[in-house]
């Protein structure tokens, strides 16, 4: 850590609690200003992106449509509650664009776990009497208010667990039954079935096609005909949490569509605004109506619809279509898992995995993932860490050679901390 970065971190740690993440406490970088993939310190030291913001960065930081929009809004209209705007049509046609047909109703917010919120009160608002239980994937996240956090069973200090039922996702790599697929017939997707399912009290499954958080973990086709077929017999709707994986980052608009999956609700948030508060619920039309939206106190909240955000998440959007920006990420997402095979081959490397600009390193040792992430930074590449692996989720415009340099860098990173712990 240089001169100006030390003295701006001792100035905020007398006021703010330091590292509010775990990559912020291991980082100690103080980012001055992002330009396309890269990011500045205040010492003026540069890092190609490889999280691009929190994976809100879809085009890159500061792009030059999205600037001078938001500017323009702000200069005209900054917040009238959820009236109805140009913006939030603009914002709606744009999504309409990418979204699949059957999710024709919309809904704005400002971030994930609020979105999650929504989409929890409407599955309750739109289930039959006796089913008030909610049913989710062990290690899912889905934000941090109470009932977000509840779906997941995420208990703090006092306050017990949440009352959902908890099924199995498919993490092949650290298998909780110690099968390897397809031998295992997919039973993880056959016990959430049986266990969170096909229940008579259930409302709804809220779950992350892919999930971010843990570690992208992504589940082999079946495990999606399964469970989502399951919940269609049931009468137990689906709700797709994309807030991490929707607006194109796996190589389609939403993760869903690899699976073939028709989700009854949709939450999306982080790449929609370019860094932007933009949420957005979207659902089947006879899910989100006039009786639903009274049930739950309607659809609004002090941020959310601001046309600011919408200004930021129509640019991002039409760029996104125009642009063809997620064929891209297909192509991108190629050549970044052909780099990835050759990090897959270090003895610190226990698995590589991913889908378009979505992949994970999962390190065979987990207590090494901090120093890795260090190394990296200092070699001027950023990643995100979390557990036991390190998440690899670029800008889709990034450049393949700044990609592959900057994956070659990551490995360096991995091999010195391999080479500190040598014997
Ligand atoms: C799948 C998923 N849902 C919800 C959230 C919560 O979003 P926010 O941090 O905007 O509340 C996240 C955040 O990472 C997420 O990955």
């Amino acid at each position: 850590m240089t001169a100006r970065g030390e003295r701006h971190l001792k100035g905020e740690r007398e006021f703010i609690v330091l590292g509010a993440s775990q990559e912020a406490s291991l980082g100690r970088r103080v980012f001055a200003y992002g330009r396309g993939c890269t990011l500045v310190d205040v010492d003026g030291r540069e890092y190609v992106d490889l999280a691009a913001g929190t994976m809100t960065q879809s085009l890159g930081h500061s792009h030059y449509e999205v600037v001078s929009a938001v500017a323009e809004q702000v200069g005209a209209l900054t917040n009238v509650h959820d009236n109805p705007t140009p913006q939030r049509l603009d914002a709606a046609r744009a999504l309409a664009q990418l979204l699949p047909e059957h999710l024709g109703a919309i809904g704005f917010f400002t971030t994930g776990t609020e979105v999650v919120e929504a989409a929890l009160r409407i599955a309750h608002a739109n289930a039959e009497p006796g089913r008030t239980r909610i049913a989710a994937l062990r290690r899912g996240f889905h934000g941090k208010t109470r009932g977000s956090r509840a779906a997941v069973q995420w208990d703090i200090g006092t306050e017990p667990p949440g009352p959902t039922l908890l099924g199995y996702p498919a993490y092949c790599y650290r298998c909780p039954f110690e099968l390897t697929y397809p031998s295992c017939d997919v039973l993880c997707a056959r016990l959430t079935v049986k266990q969170a399912i096909a229940r008579p009290d259930v409302a709804a499954l809220l779950a992350e096609p892919i999930q971010g958080a843990a570690g992208v973990i992504i589940p082999p086709r079946e495990y999606w005909e399964v469970v989502g077929k399951a919940c269609a017999e049931h009468g137990v709707l689906l709700i797709a949490d994309e807030v991490l994986t929707g607006g194109g980052r796996t190589g389609e608009f939403l993760a869903s569509q690899h699976y073939g999956l028709e989700p009854d609700l949709v939450t999306l948030a982080k790449g929609l605004g370019s860094g932007h508060p933009v949420a957005v619920l979207a659902g089947r039309p006879d899910l989100l109506t006039e009786d639903t939206w009274s049930a739950v106190g309607g659809y609004s909240s002090t941020f959310g619809g601001s046309p600011v955000g919408l200004a930021a998440a129509s640019t991002t959007l039409t760029v996104l279509h125009r642009d063809d920006l997620i064929a891209r990420v297909r192509e991108l997402g190629l050549l970044l898992a052909d780099e990835l095979s050759t990090v897959a081959e270090h003895p610190l490397v226990g698995e590589v995995r991913g889908l378009g600009l979505l992949h994970a390193v999962e390190l065979a040792n987990p207590t090494v993932v901090g120093r890795v992430f260090q190394r990296a930074l200092d070699m001027g590449v950023r990643v995100m860490p979390g557990g036991s692996v390190l998440r690899i989720a670029p800008p889709f415009l990034i450049e393949p050679d700044e990609l592959v340099d900057a994956v070659r860098r990551l490995g360096r990173a991995i091999d010195q901390v391999h080479r500190e712990d040598a014997p």
